[in-house]
């Protein structure tokens, strides 16, 4: 069985990493979903928890779609599942040379794996988890940033509407 990781920090999943897993689902046999630490972002905005319930909301409709999370090296869950490839969305040539070294560095730790880049979609070109909650804390509308099944959650939680920024 050929399985694939897509891996990310996922907080929160939008609509750009929907399309990446949604493609990936046709490319692998099993596609994992891979909450995942970087410990150059500071503290997430949401739990792990709850990005994984946001995701396992919005990946119903594909049956070889799975989520999980792991705090340690992307490359050792790799080892760990038998998973063939790292696949990851490239939006602009700005994501390039950082996805070239994680790519290299990956290859380095687990050479049983290729990373596979899948080109963003060009609605999806400047999206981002911050972009996402930057607009949803300043009231802004989120529809067509993030499925709707997720909306609620991160307007819930974000919003000033919703009573959680102090102003
Ligand atoms: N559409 C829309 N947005 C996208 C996207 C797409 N197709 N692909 C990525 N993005 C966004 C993400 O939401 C993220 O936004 P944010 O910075 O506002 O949160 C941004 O682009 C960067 O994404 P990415 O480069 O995938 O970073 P990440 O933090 O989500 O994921 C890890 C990085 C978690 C995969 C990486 O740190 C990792 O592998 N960690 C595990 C530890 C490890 O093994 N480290 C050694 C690696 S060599």
């Amino acid at each position: 069985m050929r399985i694939a990781v897509v891996p990310g920090s996922f907080d929160p999943v939008t609509n750009g990493h929907l399309d990446i897993i949604n493609r990936a689902s046709k490319l692998f046999d099993k596609v994992i979903v891979l909450v995942s630490y970087n410990p150059n972002k500071q503290k997430a905005r949401f739990s792990v928890k709850e990005r994984l319930e946001m995701i396992n909301a919005v990946i119903g409709d594909f049956d070889n779609v799975v989520a999980d999370c792991n705090d340690g090296l992307l490359a050792d869950y790799l080892e760990r599942t038998g998973a063939c490839a790292i696949v990851k969305g490239l939006r602009a040539v700005t994501d390039f040379e950082y996805e070239f070294q994680m790519a290299l560095a990956n290859r380095q730790l687990c050479s049983t794996a290729e990373t596979v880049f899948l080109t963003t979609s060009p609605m999806n070109m400047y999206l981002s988890s911050s972009m996402v909650r930057e607009i949803a804390s300043l009231g802004g509308d989120i529809n067509g940033f993030v499925p709707p099944a997720i909306r609620g959650v991160i307007l819930e939680r974000l919003s000033p509407n919703h009573g959680n920024i102090k102003k």
